[in-house]
């Protein structure tokens, strides 16, 4: 996956380098917006051999759509409220519709594909998947749609969680390094040093860039993308001092526990990523409050793919370009559904 991140990475970094003037000055560029083309990329192209044209671009944003819709705060819910035609309700089925149709046509195309040998190569997210409707008995009737439906579920929720979440870790990194020079020019050595003269990276090269990894880990523990946790209890049971009925739903604040000083020490809202030099347990002084992830069986099944994406973005980036942040930056992280740079990511780049 390394070789196809870096290719994608290398087109967004191409568009920046011609953006920066010939005579050797300095380009102001916004960087924040041509991330998420990085992410989808990834997802559509990697996880579904699906190219990044105008479809894929379209369902990203219909995804998104869907989901801020679903999120948008209001005081009370009305059971049943989502039957009645209201604006939000009638918008968000006309996506539903849209999306399902989307993918269906995807599953088909790739069903074809598998029957007429067209596919070379590693399995993608559509032939697992489809695996897992193999192994049901595809002549029930009744059976055969829900699990369809089920697979549909499963690539929305691949578009919709690995996509937002990873450009704003790849945006935070990129304004940290470039708020942070001493970590910046650390960073840069160490990838220097590992890549050498070779011009394709691979995936030893990321296992090691020790200093871009503590790096990630210092901003997924102050910008984590995914801000609270949420579980729905399951059994009627105790936590502490709190009863928790059956069907109750359960939010941690994955910011609060990252930004606790009684956890890190009275340095917790420094940048440090040296406090990650040996390992994530000792960086908590022993407690599990790094959970930028989640936690337990249903954690992020993205998580590893998340930070290599980062590494390979960043290290690129760090390879063509030393970087500062402009004047025009304005610092304001917004907490919605996902933690962002809600002003952009505006950077001072110099040609390396
Ligand atoms: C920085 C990037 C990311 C962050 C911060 C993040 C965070 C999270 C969090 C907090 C959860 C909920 C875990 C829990 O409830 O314990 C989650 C679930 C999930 N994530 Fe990620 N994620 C990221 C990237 C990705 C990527 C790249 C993918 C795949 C393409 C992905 C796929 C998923 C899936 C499928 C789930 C649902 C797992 C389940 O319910 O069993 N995520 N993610």
């Amino acid at each position: 996956m390394v070789s196809r991140m870096q290719k994608q990475c290398e087109e967004i970094l191409d568009e920046w380098s011609n953006k920066i003037p010939t005579d050797g000055s300095p380009g102001d560029i916004d960087v924040f917006p041509y991330l998420p083309d990085y992410t989808g990329s990834v997802v559509s192209h990697t996880l579904f051999s699906m190219p990044f044209n105008g479809l894929a671009k379209r369902t990203f944003s219909s995804i998104s759509e869907l989901t801020l819709l679903a999120n948008q705060a209001q005081p009370f819910n009305i059971p049943g409220e989502q039957y009645l035609p209201t604006k939000k309700y009638r918008r968000a089925n006309a996506i539903e519709n849209e999306l399902t149709h989307t993918f269906t046509n995807m599953i088909q195309e790739r069903l074809k594909k598998r029957s007429t040998g067209e596919i070379n190569g590693e399995p993608d997210l559509f032939d697992m998947f489809l695996d897992e409707l193999n192994e049901v008995d595809t002549k029930d009737k009744n059976v055969h749609p829900m699990v369809i439906h089920e697979i549909i579920q499963q690539c929305k929720l691949f578009f919709v969680a690995g996509y937002e979440t990873t450009s704003n870790l790849v945006a935070w990194t990129i304004i940290m390094l470039a708020v942070h020079q001493d970590w910046q020019d650390r960073a840069r050595e160490e990838v220097l040093q590992v890549l050498g003269n070779k011009n394709k990276i691979n995936a030893d090269h990321l296992g090691q860039l020790k200093i871009l990894n503590m790096v990630v880990h210092e901003v997924l523990r102050l910008y984590p993308p995914s801000v609270e946790v949420s579980r729905v209890v399951e059994e009627e049971t105790s936590l502490g001092e709190f009863y928790l009925p059956k069907g109750a739903m359960v939010m941690l604040p994955v910011i609060l526990l990252h930004r606790n000083p009684k956890i890190w020490g009275k340095d917790v809202l420094e940048f440090k990523p040296e406090r990650f030099a040996e390992g994530v347990l000792k960086a908590a002084n022993g407690h599990a409050a790094f959970i930028p992830f989640g936690w337990g069986v249903r954690n992020c099944i993205g998580a590893n793919l998340a930070v290599w994406e980062t590494k390979v973005f960043v290290t690129l980036f760090l390879r063509r370009f030393s970087f500062e942040i402009s004047p025009t930056y304005a610092h304001g992280p917004l907490v919605s559904l996902n933690m962002q740079p809600q002003y952009g990511a505006p950077l001072i780049l110099r040609k390396l």
